[in-house]
C-alpha cells in the first residue's frame, strides 16, 4: 500500500438546527468577527438572520460584509480584508455557499499577511502562515462545494482573467456548521450544479492517480448518495431528509479533495469560470464531464464500472469494461434530468477563449493526476466537442 496520510482538522457540526451553535463555537475564538456573506436575498434572508442572531446571542460583536459575488474576486476580497484589518476582528465567519466560504478564507489570509490575498495563491510565490491567519468559522448553505472541509480558497483576479487557489492548511476552517435546514433555500439550478460539483469532487478524488483505499471508501459512499438522490433534491427542495443526505455526501467529497484532490475536469472547468464569470463552478463541471468521461473512463475501468453501476444498477450484468463504457451516458442522463446538460455555445463562452483555456488547463497540476493525461491537442479537441449539445 502507498503511504497514507489523512488530515481532516475541521470540527464539523452536522445536523438540522446546528446553525444555532454558531455563536457559542465562534465565541471560543473571538469576541468580534467579520460576517462574510452574499447580499441577503429574500430566499436566504432567514439563513443570514439566524447566523447573525446566534452570534449576537453569544455576545459576539458582528461586522457584516455582504458583498460576496459568485466566482469571488480579488476586488471584494481585498475590500473585505481591509475592513477586517480596520475593525480588528478576531475571526472571519463565512455563511453561504462556496463563494462566501472561499471569500471568508481568503480574507482570513488577506487581512493578516503582507500584500493581498492573491499573493498567496499557488501560482504566486508567497505562502500563508497558519499562525498568522485569522480563525475561520463557516456555515454552508449549499451542498456541493465541499469548501467547509477543505484547505482551498478559490477566487479570480479580474485584471488578468485568471482563477486560482490558496492551497494551504491555514485556510482549513476551525469549525464548519452543516445545517441541512439552511439548504432548503437553494433553487433547482443551484441544487443541481452544486450537487454535481460534489459528485465531481468524489469521482476525481476516487480516480486520481494518488487515490487511497480509505478515501475510496468515503468517495464511493458520497457518489452512491449523490447519484441516487440528486434528482429528488432538485425536485423537492423542502425535503430535509434528502437535503441531509446531499449535505453528508458533500462533506465526504470535501474530505476527498482535501486529502487526494481534483483532476482534469477542474483544470478545464475552473478557467472557464475564470474567463467567463457568469458560468458557475458547478455548471462548468457539468459542461466538461461528458467529454472528460469519454476520454477517461476506459483508463480507470474497474472504478468507472462501479460508479456506472451506482448510477444504474441494471449495469450489474455487464462486464467491467462494458459497464465503464456506459458511464458517460449515465451522467448525461443525470444532467438532462436535473437541467444542467449544456454546451460552450449555450453558456456564451467566446470561441476565441479556447486557446487560453487549453493553456490554463495544461498549466494546472490537476491535469497530470488524471488516469489519462491529455496533450494540449486532446484538451482542445474536448473543448471543441463541447461547442454544441448533442
Ligand atoms: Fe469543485
Amino acid at each position: 500500500m502507498k503511504v497514507l496520510q489523512q488530515y481532516m482538522p475541521a470540527r464539523v457540526i452536522f445536523g438540522s438546527g446546528s446553525i444555532q451553535k454558531l455563536g457559542e463555537v465562534t465565541k471560543e475564538y473571538a469576541n468580534k468577527v467579520l460576517l462574510v456573506t452574499r447580499p441577503w436575498s429574500d430566499a436566504e434572508k432567514d439563513n443570514f438572520q439566524k447566523a447573525k442572531e446566534s452570534l449576537e446571542r453569544a455576545g459576539v460583536e458582528v461586522v457584516v460584509y455582504d458583498k460576496v459575488v459568485p466566482n469571488p474576486t480579488t476586488t471584494t476580497i481585498n475590500e473585505a480584508s481591509e475592513i477586517a484589518r480596520k475593525e480588528k476582528v478576531g475571526a472571519i465567519v463565512g455563511v453561504g455557499g462556496g463563494s462566501s466560504m472561499d471569500t471568508a478564507k481568503a480574507v482570513a489570509v488577506g487581512a493578516t499577511h503582507e500584500g493581498v490575498a492573491w499573493d498567496y495563491v499557488y501560482t504566486e510565490t508567497k505562502v500563508a502562515d497558519k499562525k498568522k491567519t485569522l480563525p475561520i468559522i463557516v456555515a454552508t448553505t449549499t451542498s456541493g462545494t465541499g469548501s467547509h472541509a477543505t484547505k482551498y480558497a478559490v477566487f479570480q483576479n479580474p485584471d488578468i482573467k485568471v482563477k486560482a487557489t490558496i492551497v494551504n492548511e491555514a485556510v482549513f476552517p476551525q469549525v464548519s456548521i452543516v445545517d441541512p435546514e439552511l439548504m432548503t433555500s437553494m433553487n433547482a439550478f443551484v441544487t443541481a450544479t452544486t450537487g454535481f460539483d460534489a459528485f465531481a469532487h468524489a469521482f476525481e478524488s476516487y480516480t486520481n492517480i494518488n487515490s487511497n483505499p480509505f478515501m475510496d471508501m468515503l468517495m464511493e459512499e458520497a457518489m452512491k448518495i449523490i447519484l441516487q438522490n440528486l434528482r429528488q433534491a432538485v425536485a423537492e427542495p423542502e425535503n430535509i431528509e434528502i437535503r441531509t443526505k446531499m449535505a453528508y455526501a458533500d462533506t465526504l467529497a470535501g474530505m476527498g479533495i482535501a486529502n487526494v484532490g481534483t483532476t482534469l475536469p477542474h483544470s478545464i472547468g475552473q478557467p472557464i469560470s475564470g474567463k467567463c464569470p457568469w458560468v458557475s463552478h458547478g455548471q462548468s463541471l457539468a459542461l466538461v464531464y461528458p467529454e472528460f468521461l469519454k476520454f477517461t473512463q476506459d483508463y480507470c475501468v474497474e472504478k468507472a464500472a462501479k460508479v456506472a453501476r451506482f448510477a444504474n444498477p441494471a449495469l450489474q450484468s455487464l462486464s467491467d469494461a462494458e459497464a465503464a463504457s456506459h458511464l458517460s451516458e449515465e451522467i448525461i442522463k443525470l444532467q438532462k434530468d436535473t437541467g444542467i446538460y449544456t454546451s460552450l455555445n449555450e453558456l456564451k463562452v467566446p470561441r476565441e477563449e479556447i486557446e487560453g483555456l487549453v493553456n490554463d488547463a495544461m498549466a494546472c497540476p490537476d491535469t497530470y493526476v488524471n488516469p489519462r493525461v491529455p496533450t494540449a491537442d486532446e484538451v482542445r479537441q474536448m473543448l471543441l466537442n463541447m461547442w454544441e449539445v448533442k
